[in-house]
């Protein structure tokens, strides 16, 4: 099969690459507006882009009806944002607060999460979380202009919550341990289970 992007309609592209690239981690965003009320909500397009300074991106698209996400709109108020990693347990909590909710709609009570204070942000985090990584704004890129257009938000990780039973002997976060899950295309979910996980050291010669 070939297909120029071009000649595809937006359905179909976006449904063709969302199953192409996959598994995605899922950062489960928390924020707040510029009134403090919260806001909750899963994104995909989601990576770690680099160690020093520590940071990642998102990207919450443009809205076919409302334009910017309640999301992207409440970062660009208050500069702040948590990346709550994902685990099986959450999964069905996750989806509903993917749920087009109105601004005034708070998917922390919505979705059934329990908010828990931050460390350095005002942005509660996700208690039921194993992990939580708190985010200061660096800069939204956009990438078109209606919608789908894409609006990189790339943060600043400045501090790290994990449950300590989720740490492993090691001192890192046991991925495969938490069922940490991720999206694929369609309706489709992964759970990264232990069975799954294989070592692979880099290699040391060419
Ligand atoms: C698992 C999952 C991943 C999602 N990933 C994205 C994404 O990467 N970008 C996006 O714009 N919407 C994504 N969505 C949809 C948003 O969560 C949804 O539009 C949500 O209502 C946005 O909330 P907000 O307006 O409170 O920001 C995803 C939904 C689910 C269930």
């Amino acid at each position: 099969m070939e297909l120029t992007l071009a000649s595809a309609d937006s359905l179909q592209r976006y449904r063709l690459l969302t199953s192409l690239i996959a598994p995605r981690p899922i950062a489960l965003v928390s924020t707040v507006d510029a009134d403090g009320r919260g806001n909750l909500a899963p994104f995909s397009f989601f990576m770690m882009g680099g160690g020093k300074p520590p940071s990642l991106a998102f990207s919450p698209l443009y809205d076919r009806q409302r334009g910017p996400k309640d999301t992207l709109r409440n970062i660009e108020a208050t500069g702040e944002f948590v990346v709550n990693v994902v685990t099986r347990r959450m999964a069905e909590r996750v989806n509903q607060a993917s749920f087009d909710y109105p601004p005034d709609v708070d998917e922390f009570d919505a979705a059934g999460f329990t908010r828990e204070p931050s460390h350095l942000v005002r942005v509660p985090r996700v208690a039921e979380s194993p992990a939580a990584l708190e985010c200061r704004l660096f800069q939204v890129v956009r990438h078109g202009d209606g919608p789908q257009a894409a609006n990189y938000v790339i943060g600043e990780i400045v501090h790290v919550r994990v449950h300590d039973a989720a740490l492993r002997d090691d001192g890192l976060f046991d991925t495969a341990g938490q069922a940490l899950v991720a999206r694929l295309g369609r309706d489709e979910w992964a759970e990264l289970r232990a069975q799954d996980v294989f070592d692979l050291p880099r290699p040391s010669t060419g």
